[in-house]
């Protein structure tokens, strides 16, 4: 979704704005977005470069007319007012083309805002909702941007991140935020700011989150930052220790096909930082899961599906009930949530406007929430009472991989603390110790998911089915193959085939019947039958010691054996996997899939 960059420096200094503009919004690219701009100025001029499409576009055009200067703003941006086109990019300018701004979010009153403007002869030139924020701080423009901004804002109603800058001030960035992600970068003779950390590490790794109605000022040397009210706020520097190799494609063709390959590298280190020898440790986690009566889990895309598999495995093993809902859903739905609720927020990006909605619900009520997340520093975990970092390291390719399995190793820990029965947790912690290794078997197999994505990669309908956990996961591995390669792909429990999904069969369909759960492997060879006797072709995925599906199904691959509730974690790599071959099959580009954003930062 947007993202949002700003860079600022001395002249003296001689560092060109525009190149760090645009390597940094090269870094932005895998949320998704459709055309791209920046802003940049120039001894009292506002030079600006915007250009619908690729961001090769945008770079192309700059090369072309060239905007020298040593302050910026820049903006990849994901449409929804207007649609994609050089005049609805970002930066938008006032009038007189004197201020300028980038936005991340939405401005829900900004048919009124646009109105009231009109009134007072302000001519439009785009469909955004952007352009009336820059109207407003020019409405409210008198010598100081800051002050301008500040009271721009109090007419806003939505979300956003923003960062203006203004001929008049050659050497400052003003930025805010509402609910929409800006970070800081700092340091000593230049300061920047990102939509996320990624573009920022190559430059720095001091960085400051900016919290909600929090207005800060940039210039090259300083970053002064204010509540809505004008006062100074201290807002502490924290050390991000990412590196730049985790977020390089290192010599792979795609980062998705990289990110499936890291996944044994991050189960390790998820299930280390919370394991040490042969002990869990939750630190304060601890306590709160003792006194839990009921888990309540909420998540969007891949991450609420971490949340359909955590109910299984918990209930399962811990006796404890667990709701599970979409985070878009349980906000608006007037769920029941009790003081003693153990509240469970998945999020890679931390950043899901959804899940953020849902979890200020929990708090609300009074609840305890954990948040698993892969973002220090993210919203999710500033605002959550306890926090399981997901050890992915960055991600990103849209779809994700690798923050998923790490969310389910995070959910599994949690659910060996929530089991009573200690020698039963141990049995389980010893199991999830082998789940690395054992990921990494499947990895090591991929040519054959490459060769028969091969053969498979064009099927009009692959549907996914299975029982309990193995339904489950047939959810996430519908949604990648959905996501990078467009195909009607659909996910159902195998009781529900004869309720519905039987009449969609025929000769073109492809399913596959996930077989991990050795107590139901009688109900669906049943099922594998009865699609088979309409036609459709079966790619069966079960534990290798297990023959019973070879001669039913057409093609069957062989993982690890574990505990049917942990499968998930296994059976996901070989579907990733085919999602991937196929996309690249079919001249897709896996990181970047049409009209998808890797971090939904707008309801
Ligand atoms: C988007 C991404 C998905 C992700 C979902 C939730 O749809 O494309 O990959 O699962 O958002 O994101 P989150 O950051 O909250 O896990």
């Amino acid at each position: 979704m947007c993202g949002i960059v700003g860079f600022c420096s001395n002249k003296e200094d001689g560092v060109d704005a525009s190149t760090i503009l645009l390597d940094c919004l090269s870094k932005l690219e895998y949320r998704g977005y459709d055309s791209a701009g920046i802003a940049v100025l120039n001894d009292g001029d506002l030079l600006i470069r915007k250009a619908k499409g690729r961001l090769s576009n945008l770079i192309n055009l700059v090369e072309k007319q060239p905007v020298e200067g040593f302050v910026g703003i820049g903006h990849t941006r994901w449409a929804t007012h207007g649609e994609p086109s050089d005049i609805n990019s970002h930066p938008h300018t006032d009038v007189s083309n004197d201020i300028a701004v980038v936005h991340n979010g939405i401005i829900e009153n900004h048919v009124k805002l646009r109105a009231w403007l009109e009134k007072h002869n302000v001519k439009f030139r785009s469909e955004t909702d952007t352009e009336c924020i820059a109207h407003l701080i020019d409405f409210h423009y008198n010598g100081d941007l800051l002050l301008a901004v500040t009271e721009a804002l109090k007419r806003l109603e939505g979300s956003y991140a923003i960062a203006v800058v203004c001929k008049s001030e050659p050497n400052s960035i003003v930025v805010a935020r509402k609910d929409c992600p800006l970070i800081i970068g700092r340091s000593e003779k230049y300061n920047l700011l990102a939509s996320d950390v990624t573009p920022l590490l190559e430059y720095t790794r001091e960085v400051q989150y900016i919290d909600d109605n929090q207005i800060a000022k940039i210039t090259p040397t300083s970053v002064d930052i204010y509540d809505v009210e004008g006062s100074k706020i201290d807002v502490e520097i924290t050390h991000v220790d990412w590196d730049m190799q985790s977020a390089q494609k290192n010599g792979f063709e795609h980062f998705m096909l990289k990110e499936i390959f890291e996944q044994p590298y991050a189960i390790e280190q998820t299930f280390k930082a919370r394991v040490y020898a042969g002990k869990l440790d939750l630190g304060d986690i601890t306590e709160a899961v003792k006194k839990a009566k009921r888990v309540v889990i909420v998540g969007c895309g891949t991450a609420y599906h971490a949340g359909v598999i955590a109910r299984y495995a918990i209930e399962h093993y811990a006796r404890i009930p667990v709701e599970v809902d979409v985070a878009s859903e349980f906000r608006y739905r007037d769920p029941i949530i009790f003081e003693d609720d153990l509240c469970l927020v998945i999020s890679q990006s931390g950043e899901t406007a959804d899940t953020l909605q849902a979890m200020r619900i929990f708090k609300k009520k009074g609840a305890k929430i954990i948040a698993i997340t892969n973002v220090v520093g993210s919203t999710v975990s500033r605002e959550s009472d306890y926090v399981m970092y997901t050890q992915a390291g960055p991600e990103i390719a849209v779809a994700s991989t690798k923050a998923f399995t790490t969310q389910l190793m995070c959910v599994y820990l949690l659910t060996c603390a929530l089991i009573k029965d200690e020698t039963k947790a141990k049995e389980l912690m010893a199991e999830l110790e082998t789940l690395s290794t054992k990921s990494q078997l499947i990895i090591d197999r991929q040519k054959e998911i490459q060769r028969f994505a091969a053969r498979q990669f064009n099927k009009p309908k692959v549907f996914y089915f299975g029982r309990q956990s193995d339904f489950a996961i047939s959810l996430e591995s519908a949604l990648k193959l959905k996501e990078i390669n467009y195909t009607h792909s659909e996910a159902f429990a195998a009781g529900e085939l004869k309720h519905g999904p039987i009449a969609l069969l025929d000769e073109d369909t492809l399913v596959v019947a996930t077989c991990c759960n050795k107590t139901l492997y009688d109900k669906m060879d049943s099922n594998i039958k009865e699609v088979k006797a309409r036609g459709a072709k079966v790619l069966a995925i079960t534990y290798e010691n297990n023959k019973e599906f070879d001669t039913v199904a057409d093609t069957v691959f062989h993982i690890p054996e574990t505990d049917a509730y942990l499968s998930p974690i296994l059976s996901v790599i070989v579907t990733q996997l085919y999602a991937y071959y196929c996309s690249v099959n079919r001249g897709n580009d896996p990181d970047h899939p049409r009209n998808l954003a890797k971090s939904v930062t707008v309801e």
